[in-house]
């Protein structure tokens, strides 16, 4: 089989790693990739904000099955444009992926549909924002409605700094319908859950744990995700069987009701808030992601035993409930490597050395935002590379990750040293 799959950062390489695991994939393509997608997959360029130039490239290509990786061309309904010409793509239609790019929806959603989440008000003037304020207690979060890239919410220490956050984002909508979330603020442990959805069924893939900040300890500003690892203990039997019973399945059952049946992949972000009596932590949904998670992905698909394509086949094909998606026991881990001034200003153009020694067995160097120059691989992006390994527990995966990740170096490089400490406190 022929496949095309379309983005170029971290998640899409290590999709394209899985994919080229499979007896069935006879081609890879890769629209834009990236300098390590090129060495699984024909790069070509493509403006994923543009759904018709993702069309040329699927028309120039003529693939079997299109797989999209990113929020942003699933919002802007790819899925949609070529479901209509007939092409085979794996991912959900611009209404069913409004579940992440639109958190009016999503949290409206969740409250007809009797999934938890945290208390929220929407707001589109001052307003309403200075009457809805005194109903919270700082801390408050601010949301933007639409996508945001990681940059939409705020998590505000006082009211004062919520009103301050919610005018910023008001202004920054720049139309007058825009629209802010308030939202009560949780406290807990997160965890990234990822279900797999046909429309009709949500079966459990993996949870994964994601680390947002930039600096060790949780310190400092919010990123795209610093690192993350995966292991069976993340997810024991009880919280599986609850979360896929009262958030991904109930969120199937609801978009087939409303007539948008959701397919592809349900990233559920959770935040396990501690119960009020002894009982185990209340799963609360934070947010919904209609794709795989980046940095998630590239610790996820090295336990993967199932074949990849099996598993997209199912979710287009409505076939979940016949799938058993098998991981490895073990433990994986990734760990992101950024450029100088990530998040704020990431430089582009450093430099990348040591990427030619192979890694140690189990060890995968994905690539995320790198491109050739000449003979040399140059940053190009704030989030460099994922270094991603597995092992029979979570130690040793991480020494595989920090281990090579210390044989790469380029100017400026910056990595967390602490991704999987707190599984291992
Ligand atoms: P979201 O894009 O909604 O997942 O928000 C990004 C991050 O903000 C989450 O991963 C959390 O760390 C944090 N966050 C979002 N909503 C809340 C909330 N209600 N309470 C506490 N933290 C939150
Ligand atoms: N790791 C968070 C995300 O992919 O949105």
């Amino acid at each position: 089989m022929r496949i095309l799959v379309i983005g170029g950062g971290g998640r899409e390489h290590a999709l394209c790693w899985s994919l080229r695991r499979s007896p069935r994939v006879t081609d890879l393509l890769c629209a834009p990739g990236n300098a390590g997608i090129a060495s699984l997959a024909s790069c070509l360029p493509v403006d994923q904000t543009s759904v018709p130039d993702m069309l040329r490239v699927t028309a120039e290509t003529s693939p079997d099955l299109v797989v999209i990786g990113p929020e942003v061309p699933l919002a802007a309904g790819i899925v949609d444009a070529l479901q209509a010409q007939g092409t085979r793509v794996f991912g959900p239609t611009e209404a069913a992926a409004q579940l992440e790019s639109s958190k009016a929806f999503s949290k409206a959603f969740m409250q007809r549909n009797g999934i938890a989440t945290a208390r929220y008000e929407l707001c589109s003037t001052m307003a309403q924002v200075q009457a809805a304020l005194p109903r919270f207690t700082a801390p408050v979060v601010v949301k933007a409605d639409g996508l945001a890239a990681g940059k939409g919410v705020i998590i505000a220490s006082t009211l004062a700094e919520a009103e301050a956050a919610a005018h910023d984002l008001l202004q920054l909508g720049g139309t007058p319908d825009s629209t802010i979330v308030l939202e009560e603020f949780l406290d807990g442990e997160e965890l990234s859950f990822f279900a797999l959805c046909d429309g009709t069924t949500a079966v459990s893939i993996a949870a994964a744990q994601d680390h947002k900040r930039l600096l060790d300890n949780d310190q400092g500003p919010n990123t795209g995700g610093m690192g993350a690892y995966s292991t069976d203990d993340l997810l024991p039997d009880a919280l599986r069987d609850q979360l896929l019973r009262d958030v991904a399945q109930r969120t199937v059952d609801g978009m087939r009701a409303e007539g948008t049946p959701f397919h592809g992949i349900l990233f559920c972000g959770i935040m396990l808030v501690p119960g009020r009596g002894p009982m185990a932590p209340d799963p609360m949904v934070l947010e919904f992601n209609t794709r795989w998670g980046d940095p998630e992905t590239e610790a996820i698909v090295l336990r993967l035993k199932t074949d990849m394509l099996d598993l997209i086949d199912a979710s287009i094909d409505g076939t979940a409930a016949q799938l058993h998606i098998k991981l490895r026991p073990d433990a994986a881990a990734c760990v992101i490597a950024a450029s100088a001034g990530y998040p704020n200003a990431p430089r582009k153009g450093d430099i990348i050395r040591g990427l030619d020694a192979p890694p140690p067995p189990g060890t995968v160097v994905f690539q995320a935002g790198t491109s050739q120059a000449g003979n040399d691989i140059v940053t190009a992006g704030g989030r460099v590379l994922a270094i991603g390994a597995a092992a029979p527990n979570l130690p040793e995966a991480l020494d595989l990750c920090y281990a090579t990740l210390r044989s790469i170096r380029f100017d400026g490089m910056q990595y967390r040293n602490d991704i999987g400490a707190r599984a291992l406190r």
